[in-house]
């Protein structure tokens, strides 16, 4: 993956960030005046960059900085781990040794580090990891506060990301309540919760009854403008010695409609298949959109399938947008008004429609495709 010219398939960074930097100054704005923010988005629209994005300057800046991925923490144990590593990072420790010293019991931790050293920095947590008796939700509360601690023991300002907070939701439903009364109380860290599952994020963060709500500003993240788009696309295949002209820039947008992931992957294919030559011809970029779609079939079939068992009206409503841009669903579907409704409302929280003047849209461009294809 390191060495993909135009990259997908894991976040981007610094220069392969295309037009984002609207939305990251916001948000280091936000941050700077202790405001937690909370980024929502369809899949794959370049949450997770932006995050990691903001943490890269605010480190810079010399910040603290943390990222926890919901995604990869199955119980209680793996999420106090990865809270405790990420803090611990800001200077210079390895929580993956030392936790796994202690883990195999405090003779071990004894002679992997100096046990004076963990008192100095503060990280006296990492002692629980040892104790077998130990509750996993006790060391998933200490855990919690841990960064907080641990940052202002070292006098500095942290910024800790939880991504895929959405996820949290079928771990626990006490634990977001339990996050929300300690994350109020710390001083000196900064939030930003960011997911892919917006039904949720969005209730957690905007429903009155919900835990979150009003705790952290929100900031969407819209299309990326097609004029950067534009411009990133001709400089990295003019840093390859390959001519894209403008026709052929319109084309690979016009087929991806701008959607980051897509761009990405396409001019990804598109270069392999034209790398050594000096130009690229509109043909080679209607080809490779050929292959990249076929690398996302068997995505785009699951979501078929699971829109089709669970929810064939939402089904429909995706097949009219497909076919025929612009449709209203309530004049063209022979169904309720209000089944078409709660249709419409849940295919946007699911991240699948989008509303844009005042008409729907599918949001996923190979997903339209597939949906024409299909007939
Ligand atoms: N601003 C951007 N400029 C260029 N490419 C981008 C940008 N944002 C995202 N991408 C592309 O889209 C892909 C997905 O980005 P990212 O993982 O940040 O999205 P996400 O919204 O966090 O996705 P998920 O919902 O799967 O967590 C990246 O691998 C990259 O190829
Ligand atoms: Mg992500």
């Amino acid at each position: 993956m390191q060495d993909l010219v135009f990259p997908y398939g894991r976040p981007v960074t610094g220069r392969h960030l295309v037009g984002r930097e609207k939305e990251v100054k916001k948000i280091l704005s936000l941050i700077g005046n202790g405001q937690s923010v909370v980024l929502s988005g369809p899949r794959r629209i370049g949450k997770t960059s932006v995050l990691l994005e903001v943490l890269r300057r605010l480190r810079r800046r010399g910040w603290f900085v943390g990222n926890v991925d919901i995604f990869g923490a199955t119980t209680s144990v793996d999420l106090a781990e990865m809270i405790v590593k990420t803090t611990l990072k800001n200077r210079g420790i390895s929580g993956e040794r030392i936790i796994g010293a202690a883990k195999e019991g405090i003779e071990r931790l004894r002679r992997a580090v100096k046990l004076k050293h963990v008192t100095e920095e503060g990280y006296e947590i990492v002692l629980s990891f040892a104790g077998e008796t130990r509750r996993p939700a006790d060391l998933l509360d200490e855990a919690l506060d841990f960064p907080d601690t641990f940052a202002s023991k070292h006098k500095k300002k942290m910024c800790l990301a939880y991504d895929e907070f959405g996820d949290l939701k079928k771990m626990d439903g006490n634990l977001i309540k339990k996050m929300r009364a300690k994350f109020q109380r710390h001083q000196s860290i900064v939030y930003i919760f960011s997911g892919s599952q917006e039904s949720v994020m969005d209730s957690l963060f905007r429903d009155r009854k919900e835990a979150f709500y009003g705790f952290a500003t929100p900031v969407e993240l819209p299309p990326i403008s097609r004029q950067a788009f534009s411009r990133y696309i001709k400089r990295t295949f003019t840093s390859e010695n390959i001519e894209s002209s403008p026709a052929v820039i319109s084309r690979i947008l016009d087929l991806t409609e701008g959607h980051p992931y897509y761009t990405q992957l396409l001019c990804q294919v598109l270069y392999y298949r034209v790398r050594g030559r000096k130009e690229i011809r509109i043909e080679q970029v209607n080809d490779a959109f050929e292959e990249a779609s076929l690398m996302q079939q068997s995505y785009l079939e699951g979501l078929w399938s699971s829109l089709s068992r669970t929810a064939p009206l939402q089904l429909l409503i995706c097949r009219l947008m497909a076919s025929k841009e612009g449709a209203s669903p309530y004049v063209e579907l022979n169904d309720t008004k209000q089944n078409i409704y709660y249709g419409i409302r849940s295919l946007l929280r699911k991240g699948i429609l989008r509303k844009d003047d005042g008409s729907y849209e599918l949001v996923d461009p190979l997903f339209s495709e597939y949906l024409r294809r299909k007939g």
